[in-house]
């Protein structure tokens, strides 16, 4: 028997992964036996670099904001589900919404209303009833439209509702223009330099049904620079500022969102957050006061960074076809049993993953590789590049790791493939959090 070792590349899988004689193992538990038990293509999400993650980013902020008031809500659209949530509140962190549903999951897990936060472009009148109506600590405006609609919705209710206000900084940030949300031409927020949200604060300011609780500004996601925080922290502080001397009210909060990046292969680092808290500190203490001015709250918004590494994708290896390439070298099309429909991202953003055979030590040399999906077109991509052996073939398992965010969550039914479950492994045991899709669900919903 070989003792189990870290596998190779250790910080892209959660921590309790082992690796002996070839085959994996998450905090006890046989790769192969989840496979087993729950099918594939399975989502695993160890529980313990969850927990672990929520803990490091909050004590993060906690330290770099020492002595200020400090408050992490995890973005619930990376990955929602009760349990997920329900871990988050036990660490500390509340919980970002952006939907009904998400706003009912956060609910049910159950996480107090009043550690909600809730967002979107195009808030649904049900959302914000059920949200006044359950005591959600705030809502995030996002039009001046919306202003009159909460006003009107927190009347009903004979409450004050907490609102921010969701400004558009003009930085841009972010991995693809699709997640960079803070530039001007884009549907989210209310605009610095237009004076739009200057005008929203002032409206919200004269509501007795909303209660102005700060600025909210969301940069983009996937960011490894932390430049751009400090930009828009900056411009936030300016924007309240102003107000403050303008109407003598200091917005007790400035919001400074999510969008900190993670390691998805071998040669990248994450950002390094806790250089990040430490530089955001020092431009919110420099910026944030004055005789007059005291400093603000300060919230962020992780959502992949805390679920990210903590999970991974375990698919069985199908078809492998060695292709010919025009400059004459040849690339091993590996098929497995998931593809598009449980990771967009490589379709949609061209993201980069990572992969390994973790069900035996596979004989022979690696070879340049794409881990390609089952469906019916050519851009159903998993891994563009990664090295596999010669010699996988089809029984195989494969993980691809660093598919905790928004990766179940963008799943779809395309070509009608129910969408994959996702097993929390912990102490040696493994269950199903969400369970696996079956064509029997599909079909329900088919009326014939
Ligand atoms: N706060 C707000 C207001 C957001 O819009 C988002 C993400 C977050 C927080 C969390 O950002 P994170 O820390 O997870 O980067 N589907 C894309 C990402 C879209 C992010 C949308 N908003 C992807 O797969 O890369």
């Amino acid at each position: 028997m070989t003792s189990p070792q870290l596998p190779p590349n250790p910080q892209l899988w959660p921590q309790r992964t082992r690796v002996a004689g070839g085959t994996w193992s998450l905090d006890g538990v046989p790769l192969a036996d989840i496979a087993e038990e729950f099918g594939t293509p399975s989502f695993v999400l160890d529980v313990a670099t969850l927990r672990a993650r929520a803990q490091r980013y909050r004590k993060a902020f906690v330290d770099a904001f020492a002595g200020m008031e400090v408050d992490v809500y995890y973005a619930s659209k990376a990955f929602s589900s009760k349990a997920v949530l329900r871990w988050m509140h036990q660490e500390g962190l509340g919980v970002d919404v952006a939907s009904l549903g998400e706003l009912v999951t956060a609910l049910q897990g159950p996480v107090p209303a009043e550690r909600l936060g809730l967002h979107g472009n195009n808030k649904s009148d049900e959302e914000l009833e059920l949200a006044v109506r359950t005591g959600v600590g705030r809502i995030i405006v996002d039009s001046f439209s919306e202003i009159d609609r909460v006003a009107a919705v927190a009347a009903d209710h004979g409450v004050r509702q907490d609102v921010l206000v969701r400004v558009t900084t003009g930085v841009h940030a972010g991995g693809h223009d699709f997640i960079a949300t803070a530039h001007e031409d884009q549907k989210f927020g209310l605009s610095l330099a237009s004076g739009a949200a200057r005008t929203a604060l002032d409206r919200i300011y004269q509501r007795p049904e909303l209660r102005l609780r700060g600025l909210h500004s969301h940069i983009g996601s996937q960011i490894q620079d932390g430049a751009g925080f400090a930009a828009a922290a900056q411009a936030l502080l300016g924007l309240r500022a102003e107000f403050a001397a303008d109407t003598g009210y200091a917005l007790p909060e400035v919001d400074l969102g999510g969008g900190f990046g993670v390691a998805y292969t071998p040669g990248e680092d994450e950002l390094d957050i806790e250089a990040t808290a430490a530089e955001l500190a020092r431009v919110v203490r420099e910026h944030g006061t004055d005789e007059d001015l005291p400093l603000p709250a300060v919230s962020f918004e992780p959502g992949r960074a805390i679920i990210a590494p903590a999970m991974f994708t375990l698919y069985r290896v199908g078809t492998c076809k060695p292709v010919q390439l025009d400059d004459g070298a040849s690339r091993l099309y590996v098929s497995v049993d998931g593809g598009m429909s449980d990771n967009l991202r490589p379709a949609l953003y061209q993201a980069d993953y990572h992969a390994e055979v973790i069900s035996r030590d596979v004989p022979g040399p690696a070879v340049a590789a794409r881990v390609v999906g089952m469906h019916c077109e050519s851009g159903d991509i998993v891994v563009h590049n990664v090295d596999l052996p010669e010699q996988v073939r089809r029984g195989d398992l494969l993980a691809v790791p660093v598919t905790g965010a928004y990766g179940r969550s963008m799943a779809s039914n395309y070509n009608l493939l129910p969408r994959p479950g996702v097993v929390a492994v912990q102490d040696g045991s493994a269950w199903e959090i969400v369970r696996r899709e079956t064509i029997d669900d599909l079909l329900a919903l088919d009326l014939g």
